[in-house]
């Protein structure tokens, strides 16, 4: 069946994340396709970004789609006192799906709700980044050939990383052995989240102590941009940084993912360790986004 709206990882059942691997493998290496030639896909990115919207684009334009769009809210007529509802309403008389960026939370869901094309989530908020756990799902998926199984240290920002959310919620739909949730006291995951997953979690400060256990480490920044206190940031914003010293004690063939942007949670001296696999894991995200939009626009013999 055609997915409709992505605005959270529980919208994609398992076998959903297994098509769409199987298809971004397809994807891999296509210079130009034309399957989505006629259709127009909006970015409509109110907050920045660069990999998500360059990545959106690129897989747009591989796919034969036309793209239109903005990178910033002050671009747009929401800077004339236009609402957010107008904005989509508009944006659907242009194009067949529209991928959107939000400061706030529920932004996608909230234009989803008024929008008769789909609606692509690219972050909202502190809230999900559901493409963005798709990438970090195939990633796993490709290195070590499966997903169920594995014991996850997710390290950082547990509070206000919405990638974070997205990919506890999508782990729900695998078989993780266990999941480290490694943090300070003040950036724990937050107890709605917690409250949804069907696996066993731990919740620690101290990295050293779980390391030795873990087959993908993924890495968080610190959101500054989510504290509503600058105070509060300065207490927190470098609670961890992964160097050799850490990595030396990770299992030899334990996976270090993070979504990136990276600012000084990893040392650029992990970059050239085997098991970084950050680059690889950005690079993943144009197949990944060519299926994904597949799946939502692509022709159908049932359409
Ligand atoms: N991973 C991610 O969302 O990066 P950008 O903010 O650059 O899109």
């Amino acid at each position: 069946m055609r997915l409709r709206h992505v605005v959270s990882s529980l919208d994609l059942t398992r076998d959903d994340y297994f098509r769409i691997f199987e298809l971004a493998d397809k994807f891999s290496n296509v210079k130009k396709l034309n399957y989505l030639s006629g259709k127009v896909v909006s970015l409509a990115f109110f907050e920045p970004s660069t990999r998500t919207a360059q990545s959106f684009h690129t897989a747009a334009i591989k796919l034969g789609a036309d793209v239109i769009g903005f990178a910033s809210e002050e671009s747009t007529s929401i800077a004339k006192g236009e609402n957010l509802a107008d904005t989509i309403r508009m944006l659907n008389n242009y194009s067949n799906c529209i991928v959107m960026r939000h400061k706030f939370d529920g932004a996608a869901l909230f234009a989803s709700e008024i929008s008769d094309i789909p609606i692509i989530n690219a972050g909202d908020g502190k809230h999900e980044h559901p493409t963005q756990a798709l990438i970090d799902l195939y990633t796993i998926y490709k290195v070590f050939g499966e997903i169920d199984g594995r014991t996850f240290g997710l390290l950082g920002d547990l509070k206000y990383a919405r990638t974070v959310n997205s990919l506890l919620r999508a782990l729900t739909r695998f078989k993780p052995k266990k999941v480290f949730l490694i943090s300070p006291s003040q950036l724990k995951v937050r107890r709605e989240i917690l409250d949804g997953l069907n696996y066993p979690v731990i919740e620690t400060e101290n990295p050293y102590d779980v390391i030795q256990d873990i087959d993908v480490l993924y890495v968080t920044r610190i959101q500054k941009e989510r504290f509503v206190d600058e105070v509060e940031y300065e207490k927190v914003k470098e609670s961890y940084v992964v160097d050799l010293k850490l990595v030396n004690m990770m299992k030899k063939d334990g996976i270090i993912l993070h979504p990136l942007p990276r600012v000084t949670e990893i040392d650029r001296k992990v970059d050239k360790t085997t098991n970084a696999k950050y680059f690889y894991q950005a690079s993943l995200a144009v197949p990944l986004r060519m299926a994904l939009f597949y799946e939502v626009l692509g022709e159908r013999k049932d359409d």
